[in-house]
């Protein structure tokens, strides 16, 4: 069945999007990218702030979206910091775009909804439990943390804005109770704490080695997703 108002609305559709470059002590780097795939190229971006003062404008000839780095400094207002894009294609003018706005998101967002995945992994150093902890948003970019149960840091990692961090346990070398923070300058989080190795692990360890292997390899991936409610559940992949 064909849908002929929806696919026309799809093919308007122009998309607005950010990532934080460099973090300066007085500004951010940032990248805005604008992009309207379905439009007949060449296709001409304009990058509009709140009001609708043209910042950029930047002509594309192909596919690819247009990119436009802006230094915003802290003392912007957070008005300035509202964006939104529109793309003319063939002497027609398409969008805007939804509005980006940018302030909160740079400058003071507390770190929220943080989200630490143990996945039990069997390689070849033998089991190894995967920690990918990621919180849904915060700004400044955010510092994620492995903590040992003595509040020892085990490792480190700042990845780029709204990536995962990802950690690696060798339950050879790492047990006892486990969790990941989330920190920057405006607040922090920690995930509930996780006993590593899993119980069920240390059962076919000190028991029916075959067992493990069977249950390890099955899937090859067996994984504590429901970390969130306290309850830690098993789940096969
Ligand atoms: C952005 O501003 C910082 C200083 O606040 C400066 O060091 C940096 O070179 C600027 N980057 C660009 C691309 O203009
Ligand atoms: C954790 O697992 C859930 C469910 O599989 C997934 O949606 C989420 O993206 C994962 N989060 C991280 C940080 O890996």
């Amino acid at each position: 069945m064909r849908l002929p108002g929806l696919l026309c609305v799809a093919m308007l559709d122009i998309t607005i999007a950010y990532k934080v470059l460099e973090v300066y002590p007085q500004s951010r780097l940032v990248r805005i990218t604008c992009e309207a795939p379905k439009l007949p190229q060449p296709i001409t971006y304009s990058l509009l702030a709140s009001r609708g003062i043209l910042v950029a404008k930047k002509v594309v000839h192909n596919s690819s979206p247009a990119l436009f780095n802006i230094n915003i400094t802290l003392k912007s207002s957070p008005d300035l910091l509202t964006y939104f894009c529109q793309a003319a294609s063939n002497s027609i003018t398409y969008g805007p775009s939804t509005r980006l706005q940018m302030y909160w998101e740079l400058w003071t967002k507390p770190v929220s909804q943080l989200q630490a995945n143990f996945t039990l992994q069997d390689g070849d150093l033998g089991p190894t439990v995967e920690l990918s902890c990621l919180a849904s948003s915060g700004s400044p970019p955010i510092t994620y943390r492995l903590i040992g149960n003595d509040g020892r840091v085990y490792a480190q990692q700042k990845p780029l804005h709204g990536q995962p961090a990802s950690f690696s346990l060798p339950l050879t070398r790492m047990s006892g109770w486990f969790r990941c923070q989330a920190e920057n300058r405006v607040g922090v989080q920690n995930s509930p704490r996780t006993l590593l190795p899993p119980a069920q692990l240390l059962l076919t360890l000190t028991g029916e080695l075959s067992l493990m292997r069977t249950v390890v390899t099955a899937g090859s991936l067996i994984s504590i997703a429901s970390i969130g409610s306290g309850m830690l559940g098993w789940t096969r992949l």
